[in-house]
């Protein structure tokens, strides 16, 4: 028998290409998401990939009785949250909506957890808590600081996360810290559908790429790094997904643990270096200008991975060729 996992947000970005890993790997997925920011044509293209459709229920996170309904319908082994909303920007416009479904979504779901005796959790967190680093690369013990009401929402999850550890024995939870995951299944068939303006690079160069967008801006290029403009430690979403695998198998396999770490590549590039990645998966010329620094933003961010490496036995394998390529292949998809 398939140990089943919950995955909320399983229709998005990373919840669809983990729920692809975790199909691949024997596990029986069921899906709540609310679909706010993805559809459910997703379900089809994981079914065309691996060849069975994941369970899906419409749902929100923050709904205790569609929770106290899947806990009771379903036999669950975990739950992996990925449910909640994740635009820095709108969260200084909209902090209560992000509390709400960030913050108060996590609580409902760890309650109706609790209630049903569940108690193996791999929640979504962000390099984001990390703030402005005084130190790379990043290792997991880094000071935490949130400069925007996303952040924060990261901030206090953890924070629940660690005390309801300590409250009651037996819990098994893995708060993951993603640095920027990009690139899309090789089959091309999900991958990130950003509604309106990408607020992130890569999605912003694929369209610039298409023609959908004239130039890139380029956010800085008087950094203190190698060419000027910001770098960051950019991830394949399917390694990122497989970190995942590995991470809820710690989990099961713990009687009970609260494991810290982070998903990255340990290795940062710079906006230019992305560019030119990207022109040369599509073989387009990406036109760009140099303008002001994005308020908030830091100069440079990339990962310790010893941690995720003697943890959980993982390592990202791919390169941002590999990245960009399949970012290519999901934005021209017919
Ligand atoms: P996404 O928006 O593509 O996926 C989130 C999914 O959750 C969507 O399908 C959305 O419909 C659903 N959802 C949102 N609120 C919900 C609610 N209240 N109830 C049920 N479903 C709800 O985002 P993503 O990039 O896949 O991110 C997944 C998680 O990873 C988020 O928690 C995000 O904060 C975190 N994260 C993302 C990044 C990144 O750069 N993409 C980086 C670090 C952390
Ligand atoms: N950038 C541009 N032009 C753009 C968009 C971005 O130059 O149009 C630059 C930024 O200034 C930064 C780099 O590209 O130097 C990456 O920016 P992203 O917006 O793609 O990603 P961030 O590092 O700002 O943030 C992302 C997620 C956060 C998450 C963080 C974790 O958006 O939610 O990674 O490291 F917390």
């Amino acid at each position: 028998m398939q140990p089943t996992i919950l995955v909320t947000g399983g229709t998005g970005y990373i919840g669809s290409h983990t729920t692809v890993a975790l199909q691949q790997a024997g596990y029986r997925v069921v899906i709540l998401d609310n679909l706010s920011n993805s559809t459910p044509a997703v379900l089809d293209a994981i079914a065309q990939i691996t060849g069975v459709k994941p369970e899906f229920t419409q749902g929100d996170v923050r709904d205790r009785a569609t929770l106290d309904m899947l806990f009771d319908a379903y036999k669950i082994a975990a739950v992996l949250h990925f449910a909640g909303l994740k635009a820095v920007g709108e969260s200084t416009e909209k902090p209560l909506a992000y509390y709400d479904n960030n913050v108060h979504g996590s609580v409902q779901l760890l309650s109706a957890m609790q209630r049903a005796g569940l108690k193996s959790f791999v929640f979504s967190s962000s390099a984001t808590v990390y703030g402005d680093p005084q130190k790379l690369p990043l290792t997991e013990d880094h000071p935490r600081s949130a400069t925007n009401p996303y952040g924060h929402t990261k901030l206090v999850v953890e924070d629940i996360l660690e005390n309801l550890y300590r409250s009651e024995a037996g819990w098994r939870i893995a708060r993951l810290r993603y640095f920027n995951p990009v690139g899309a299944h090789t089959s091309g068939l999900i991958g990130e559908a950003p509604q309106g303006v990408p607020n992130n690079l890569m999605p912003y160069v694929a369209q610039v790429a298409t023609g959908r967008r004239p130039k890139v801006q380029v956010f800085g290029s008087d950094y203190n790094t190698a060419d000027g403009t910001g770098v960051r430690d950019y991830i394949h979403v399917m390694d990122l997904a497989l970190g995942h695998v590995k991470a809820l198998q710690s989990c099961l396999q713990s009687e009970q643990d609260l494991l810290t770490v982070n998903l990255g590549t340990g290795v940062g590039y710079s906006v230019l270096d992305m560019i030119r990645a990207f022109e040369q998966a599509s073989g387009k010329t990406i036109p760009y200008d140099l303008v002001a620094r994005r308020p908030g933003d830091i100069a440079a961010c990339w990962a310790d991975t010893q941690l995720a490496s003697q943890k959980l036995d993982w390592r990202a394998q791919k390169g941002i060729q590999e990245m960009c390529d399949d970012a290519w292949r999901w934005e021209t998809r017919s």
